[in-house]
């Protein structure tokens, strides 16, 4: 992907204009409380964590690591002031390879704001200035050599896959049981098979670390036992759709390939739980091939990047339950074989929605094409897919996409942003009086098809 792509980049007029993005300068909405309270908390939380690590910096590095720590302190520091004040958005200077992409897309941003105003923090949108918080915090590290390699986040994440432990467990146990029988089983037994660990992966996906701020938020309770409790939560439930698809390659003959795609969330609980549903798409035969989709850098507090993947599954390998174990090896396997493919695109650490993809990274949108099928994780991916738009909660789902249509996908997420779509009439109203944080609670949730249209 190049610079050069991104010049081409404009509004997607897709027959009508789609609604106006979520914005901190609507007082009051879940992006406003956003921009001012949890950013700036997440900031506070990475300058500690800056801080605490100094003496691992001078064993590291020497007083040069000292150095670079009050650098990137001063660096954090400036920049919370700059989000609490409302300062303008401001160009990138690091040099990494989509830094000029960055300051293209704030051109960009400049061209959709009147000529006396410019792109700030608690004016443009919503999920460009998120998305550009933790890109400045990527920045704040670049610059300060030799340092530059440490994830602010690496602890938290680490800290979250232990305190889940329990509930891994118990997952990995029952996936090896299943594996057990899993010549016996009829194809309505695999499809509830399925639809259980779609659903775990789904709930997983509350153990976010940005919605947090960074506290804690681990999986401490089997999921699997809980399923029937959680189902009238799941506000849309294509799982027969998937179905559909993945059943045709049971259906098939011993050459038929189906590739899955699934485009990593939250590292921890939740990326145990995309394993353990990957693994199954190969052993209950609804999937030949899976591709993973990760972060090339830390985003979003408890994101997966390429070290995260790895690390999970050197400590599933490495512990001492004989289930968890298991599987760490066959994820080796997988990989070792090709069954499995880790793969990275700048893309993801963007803040551009997915309906420019085509032009932005259309090399990624080629690769997605190849797919039988392609799962977006969490909720930032959701927003990605629909725009972080204020969209009216009726719109169909494919409407929102804007012509996002590599191959069929669905958004496995639970709810913690206001942007909700395709929902009966009436469901969004009910919910609103019984419950006015229902959009952010990460309480309800949605596995939510589109096809190729
Ligand atoms: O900071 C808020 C937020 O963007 C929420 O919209 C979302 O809940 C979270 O960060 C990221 O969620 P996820 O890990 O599910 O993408
Ligand atoms: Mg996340």
């Amino acid at each position: 992907m190049t610079a050069t792509h991104y010049t081409t980049l404009r509004p997607v007029t897709n027959k009508m204009e789609p609604p106006c993005p979520l914005s901190a300068r609507f007082e009051g909405s879940f992006a406003y409380y956003t921009v001012k309270d949890r950013l700036p908390q997440i900031l506070t939380k990475v300058i500690d964590t800056v801080h605490r690590n100094k003496n691992k910096f001078l064993e590291a590095h020497g007083e040069e690591g000292i150095e670079a720590e009050k650098k990137a302190l001063s660096f954090f520091s400036k920049l919370r002031n700059e989000l609490q004040t409302n300062k303008p958005i401001l160009p990138l200077t690091d040099e990494l390879p989509d830094t000029q992409i960055w300051n293209q897309y704030l051109d960009y941003q400049k061209t959709l704001v009147g000529n006396d105003e410019e792109p700030s923090w608690f004016r443009s949108p919503w999920l460009y200035v998120e998305c550009y918080l933790y890109r400045r915090i990527q920045e704040g590290m670049s610059l300060s050599p030799p340092i530059s390699e440490y994830d602010v986040f690496q602890d938290v994440k680490n800290e979250s896959f232990f305190q889940s432990q329990q509930a891994m467990l118990s997952l990995c146990a029952h996936l090896q049981e299943l594996k057990g029988k899993v010549n016996s089983l009829s194809n309505d037994d695999v499809r509830g098979d399925i639809y259980k660990l779609l659903q775990v992966s789904l709930w997983g996906n509350k153990c976010d670390l940005s919605i947090s701020g960074g506290q804690d938020n681990s999986q401490k309770t089997s999921v699997l036992s809980s399923l029937d409790d959680f189902h009238g939560f799941i506000l849309v439930d294509d799982m027969n759709s998937l179905w559909n698809i993945l059943s045709k390659n049971r259906d098939g003959n011993a050459e038929s390939r189906t590739r899955v795609d699934i485009v990593l969330d939250n590292a921890g609980f939740e990326l145990v739980t995309d394993l353990i549903l990957a693994d199954a798409l190969l052993s209950l035969d609804l999937a030949t091939e899976v591709h993973f989709h990760g972060k090339v850098r830390p985003w979003y507090v408890s994101d997966t990047t390429k070290h995260d993947f790895d690390w999970t599954i050197r400590q599933c390998t490495a512990t001492n339950n004989k289930w968890m174990s298991k599987c760490g090896q066959t994820w080796r396997e997988n990989l070792k074989k090709g069954r499995w493919v880790y793969q990275e695109h700048l893309f993801w650490t963007l803040p551009h929605e997915f309906c420019t993809m085509a032009e932005v990274a259309p090399e990624l949108y080629t690769e997605l094409q190849k797919s039988d099928l392609v799962l977006f994780k969490g909720d930032l991916n959701y927003r990605k897919l629909t725009g972080d738009r204020k969209w009216d909660h009726t719109v169909p789902f494919s409407q929102a996409l804007r012509s996002f249509h590599p191959a069929p996908l669905c958004s496995i997420r639970t709810l913690k942003a206001d942007v909700q779509v395709g929902l009966q009439a009436g469901t969004a109203e009910r919910l609103t009086a019984a419950e006015t944080d229902w959009m952010i609670s990460g309480k309800y949730g949605v596995i939510q098809f589109s096809p190729v249209v």
